[in-house]
């Protein structure tokens, strides 16, 4: 059902919807609704070569439809996903995603859940001999190659997904709220390791999560997606300097950039509120 949403009306066109010179994922005029359910209209939005865009928005409006859009996993309603230059209608080799619940298969093995990618690349024997234990090292899961999934805490299980994700080298780094379902400790080491691993191999990063702090500390820019149908309610540049660190939390503007984006997001809340009042 299409609620009409009080503040829709005052959405801001994002000033930049910006056209990255060399984007690798061009988001154009993206739709999606399922049956009468208008999820999100119109998104125009565009991640550069190495760039982290991280997208916040409320429950439902609509993040992880837009990341099965771009990993080519659900058809959008209308409009369309480049990566790198062609349209995607199907998962395209070099995409990889990580999932909010670690998607790892309990059946398998840490080794053989990171070279699934791989075998499924139809990656060698030699390649997935020498790549696997690579990046399971890279991840800190080194000497936890044959366990399986469930003799893993929820940190490690999300190492092996990020993994798995990393082995295949992609170019374009899809995030569902990776770090959502394990401790508030985990969550910092695994931010901080994943800065690091990106400047070690920067790739292009959707980030989608519910954490402004996470969104400003790990994006170049923030979109914030709201309203009912959802859309871009605005971007906002995070002029931090690179690279991330701890030390960007003490970081003056960093507070500034977290509080805006907070302020955007609450408005939402605060009309939902007034929504249920009536
Ligand atoms: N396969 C589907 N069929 C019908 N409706 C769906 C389907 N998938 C998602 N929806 C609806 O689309 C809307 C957006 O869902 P989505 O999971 O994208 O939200 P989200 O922003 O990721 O939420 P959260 O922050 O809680 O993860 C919701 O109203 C949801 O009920
Ligand atoms: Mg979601």
């Amino acid at each position: 059902m299409n609620i009409p949403h009080p503040i829709a009306a005052e959405r801001k066109e994002p000033s930049a919807s910006p056209a990255r010179a060399n984007a690798r994922i061009r988001v154009q005029g993206l739709a999606k609704r399922y049956g009468a359910l208008e999820v999100f209209r119109n998104v125009n939005v565009d991640v550069g070569d190495r760039e982290i865009v991280a997208i916040v928005g409320p429950s439902g409006c609509g993040k992880t439809t837009l990341l099965r859009c771009i990993d080519g996993l659900i058809a959008p309603s209308s409009g369309k996903v480049e990566i790198s230059g062609v349209e995607v209608t199907a998962p395209l080799p070099g995409v990889a995603m990580v999932f909010q619940q670690f998607g790892l298969f309990p059946w398998k093995t840490v080794f053989n859940n990171v070279a699934y990618g791989l075998r499924l690349a139809g990656a060698s024997k030699a390649e997935i001999r020498e790549r696997v234990p690579r990046f399971i090292k890279l991840v800190g899961l080194a000497g936890f190659e044959d366990a399986y999934p469930y003799q893993l805490s929820g940190g490690m299980q999300q190492r092996c997904g990020l993994a798995r994700a990393l082995a295949i080298e992609p170019s374009v780094l899809l995030m569902d709220e990776p770090f959502a379902a394990v401790d508030a400790q985990t969550r910092e080491i695994l931010q901080f390791e994943l800065l690091r691993i990106w400047e070690v191999r920067p790739t292009s990063m959707v980030f989608v999560t519910h954490s402004i702090e996470e969104a400003v500390l790990m994006g170049h820019r923030v979109v914030v997606l709201k309203g009912r149908p959802a859309g871009v309610f605005e971007i906002i540049e995070v002029d931090l300097p690179h690279p991330r660190t701890r030390e960007t939390l003490m970081h003056p503007h960093f507070a500034q950039l977290r509080e805006h984006v907070w302020t955007t997001l609450m408005d939402e809340a605060r009309a939902a509120e007034l929504q249920l009042q009536r």
